[in-house]
């Protein structure tokens, strides 16, 4: 790795505009909002008039504390909300509008062009069949292949994800694979499809560091190779920072802030946004060092007027109380909703540590 000493230069290991410097489009999300039904009473709002773009072969992490409404938002995006919740506005995948599509429409596109890998693959994956062969399931039915090919190449998959002594563990249930090895069968199957949009909730969460590095590792291959755009959500900024081309904070149902990840990481503009950067671990930070944003996020129908962030905010002054901030756009293409965003070109306050060096991400990714 070239940059030796600086934490705070990302190592960007893709050429995320492949057209001559022009993004495409793959995934438009305009003004989605999601409500909770409420059997007699007023739906509680989730997710309020989120909108964001995911470009061909680049990430973009949605990052926020738990309950923040990014499950939601990528279930809303995926047609796969409950029957309790109700979505509106808009999500173009290459144009078609996933919100009024027919639930024939969505199969059709979910698998082969949309792609998922969640938290638990355990339930993702059918107990009843080995891991092998719902593998080989893919290759057979996407692809084409014989059976026999199928088999072969879905062991040749399971190695490739690292799992050991593939051709024996093809025969096993999913029941029979560590946490980290259901990630891995999950990835595999989305290398198997060559997805054109990776959604990839909490993907690491349940597992240890060590393998959250394999398995971010495995998605920076899988772009790379397939040119997938990956939308990662996680509420690890620390995660993320090795691995998103853009980052968008959210926070009660709203996105707070929207950035290129390096001007994000270096000079955060949302105090939610520097609040959540305190709390990553960085190698430079003293362990126990640590600065969390004090206090909890509010559950959908508790969420406060003016700015959702204000009781938890250490820059809130009167104003924030009864005002709501809207998505202003700033420097370095960047929006922020904050009517006192931090200076950009302020120092970083004496508790900030400096940017992770991505402890979690693919640095040692082959770089093309
Ligand atoms: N089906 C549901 N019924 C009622 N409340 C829900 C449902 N799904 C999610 N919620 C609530 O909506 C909020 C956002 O949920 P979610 O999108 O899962 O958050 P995140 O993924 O950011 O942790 C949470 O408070 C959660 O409890
Ligand atoms: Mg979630």
């Amino acid at each position: 790795m070239a940059d030796g000493e600086s934490g705070s230069t990302r190592e960007v290991g893709h050429d995320p505009q492949p057209h001559g410097g022009v993004r495409v489009p793959v995934l438009e999300v305009e003004d989605l909002s999601v409500e909770l039904l409420r059997p007699g009473g007023t739906p509680h709002l989730a997710v309020e008039r989120v909108s964001f773009t995911l470009y061909e072969s680049e990430t973009l992490a949605l990052i926020g504390e738990s309950g923040s409404g990014k499950s939601l938002t990528a279930m809303a995006v995926l047609g796969l909300l409950p029957g309790n919740v109700r979505a509106s506005g808009s999500a173009r995948y290459r144009g078609t509008d996933l919100l009024t599509l027919s639930e024939a429409g969505l199969r059709a596109l979910r698998g082969k062009h949309l792609a998922t890998v969640f938290q638990d693959s355990l339930s993702a994956l059918n107990p009843t069949l080995t891991v092998g062969f719902q593998i080989a399931e893919v290759l057979r039915v996407h692809r084409g292949l014989s059976r026999r090919a199928a088999r072969s190449a879905a062991v040749d998959l399971l190695d490739r994800v690292r799992i050991p002594d593939p051709a024996r563990r093809y025969g096993d249930h999913p029941h029979q694979f560590s946490g980290g090895m259901r990630q891995r069968a999950m990835i595999a199957m989305a290398v198997a499809l060559g997805p054109d949009v990776l959604i990839a909730d909490e993907p690491t969460t349940a597992l240890d560091v060590t393998v959250q590095a394999q398995i971010m590792e495995l998605l920076a291959e899988l772009r790379e190779e397939h040119r997938s755009a990956l939308l990662l959500i996680t509420h690890d900024l620390g995660l993320a920072a090795g691995t998103a081309d853009r980052v968008a904070l959210m926070y009660a149902g709203r996105i707070v802030e929207q950035a290129p990840a390096v001007p994000l990481y270096e000079r955060p503009a949302h105090p939610y946004t520097r609040g959540l950067l305190n709390a990553v671990p960085s190698l430079d930070a003293p362990v126990g060092g640590l600065v969390p944003v004090p206090g909890a996020p509010p559950a959908p129908g508790a969420f406060p007027g003016g700015c959702v962030f204000h009781p938890r905010c250490p820059s809130a002054r009167d104003r924030c109380a009864t005002q709501r901030p809207e998505l202003e756009a700033g420097a370095d293409g960047r929006t922020t909703a904050c009517h006192y965003p931090l200076d950009p070109l302020d120092p970083p306050g004496p508790q900030r540590p400096s940017v992770p060096k991505n402890p979690h991400g693919p640095q040692e990714a082959p770089r093309a």
